[in-house]
């Protein structure tokens, strides 16, 4: 299965490359079709913190105020490498092993669009990680929303980004990572509310509860962990991040999970619920929710996949072989990892079913 989900992710890098060749069509519709796990929630809620987390580096741009102005395409690729390095789409030859770089270019690269202001662009920047450390996981990082416009921001700008939110979210096969702070009422949630518009039933919604650190003393958010307050088919997960003040002193990452398990194991409230709470718990549960979304939607991506490598071998044809461009060794690779994944999978049907042939 993980063959499946890596053999997923590899084509829908190599869809993104092909983004301003074959943006429309085969292309487009298959990685529309490919699952997704999207964060959405209200600024400064911990989005992007809880991404650093299930990554397991540092490497995001994070703070108060709109620091997520442009989305972010995170892919995770599990490998046997012992060094972890990123890729940037947009920097194609160049490998980062320096994480603290990627963060950087993340902020220089969103610069480039945006400027150095407050506004928000919906032109996406992807990322790749390789990693030993990872599950394969597709996830993306978006701006936050909020409800009014600040200086240096245009009017419109709170209906743009719940528009741009909505347009990832909408899409059947994405996972909706809803993140909404434990002390704000779970009921002014932003995060819940949009997702509840495009999945009333709370099939493909997962609560994450973060900043439980940062409740007042003598409550918790057991109403929340416990499903009473909002219901989701899925169980709620809370999260403790590094602070502000973690940030600026540097606490690394390790020491940042080390203490979120103790914090777990040591709360006279959650203590019960300790092996289901955490940012590492988080990314194991939702590796195994895009395997079960990838087992549930095979005959519809199979289908696709199928119609792709028809469409793109009729783009092939009427381009001509052999190809000399760039982006016509890119549609064969895409056409490659089809077949791949088309192969792969009715290997793995026949070896799962009993009395299957081989
Ligand atoms: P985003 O705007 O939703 O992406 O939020 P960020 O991840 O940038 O976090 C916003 C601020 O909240 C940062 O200063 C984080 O350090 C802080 N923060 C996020 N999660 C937690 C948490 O669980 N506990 C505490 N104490 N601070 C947090
Ligand atoms: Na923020
Ligand atoms: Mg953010």
């Amino acid at each position: 299965m993980d063959n499946l989900i890596g053999l997923v992710n590899r084509i829908q890098r190599v869809c993104t490359a092909l983004g301003d060749y074959g943006g429309e069509g085969a292309v487009q519709s298959l990685w529309e079709a490919l699952p997704t796990v999207v964060v959405v929630g209200g600024q400064s809620s911990g989005k992007s913190s809880v991404l650093e987390s299930i990554v397991g580096r540092d490497f995001l741009p994070r703070g108060s105020g709109i620091v997520t102005r442009r989305p972010l395409v995170l892919q995770l690729h599990k490998t046997d490498d012992k060094v972890e390095y990123a890729e940037f789409l947009h920097l194609p030859k160049k490998k980062f092993t320096d994480f603290g770089a990627v963060r950087r270019e993340i902020s220089d690269e969103t610069d480039r669009i945006t400027g150095r202001t407050r506004q928000i662009s919906p032109v996406p920047i992807h990322l790749s990680v390789y990693s030993s450390n990872v599950v394969n996981l597709t996830l993306i990082d978006l701006p936050g929303l909020t409800k009014i416009a600040v200086e240096g921001q245009s009017d419109s700008i709170v209906g743009d980004i719940e528009n741009m939110v909505r347009s990832y979210i909408e899409k059947p096969n994405s996972i909706i990572l809803a993140v909404s702070p434990a002390n704000q009422d779970i009921a002014t949630s932003d995060a819940i509310k949009i997702a509840r518009e495009v999945d009333p039933q709370g099939e493909r919604t997962f609560g994450v509860l973060t900043k439980l650190d940062l409740m007042d003393k003598g409550t918790n958010a057991l109403d929340v962990l416990e499903g009473r307050a909002y219901r989701l088919q899925h169980p709620w997960v809370g999260v403790v991040n590094r602070s502000q003040q973690d940030i600026n002193k540097n606490v690394d990452m390790i020491a940042a999970r080390r203490r979120e398990r103790d914090y777990f194991a040591q709360s006279p409230d959650y203590g019960h619920l300790t092996s289901r709470m955490g940012s590492e718990y988080l990314g194991k549960l939702l590796s195994k929710q895009l395997e079960a979304v990838i087992k549930a939607r095979i005959p519809g991506i199979l289908a696709m996949i199928n119609k792709s490598i028809d469409e793109i071998e009729t783009e092939l044809n009427q381009i001509g072989r052999p190809l000399a461009n760039d982006a016509g060794a890119q549609l064969y690779t895409v056409l490659e990892l089809c077949r791949a994944f088309d192969r792969i999978f009715k290997e793995h049907l026949d070896g799962s079913r009993p009395g299957g042939e081989k």
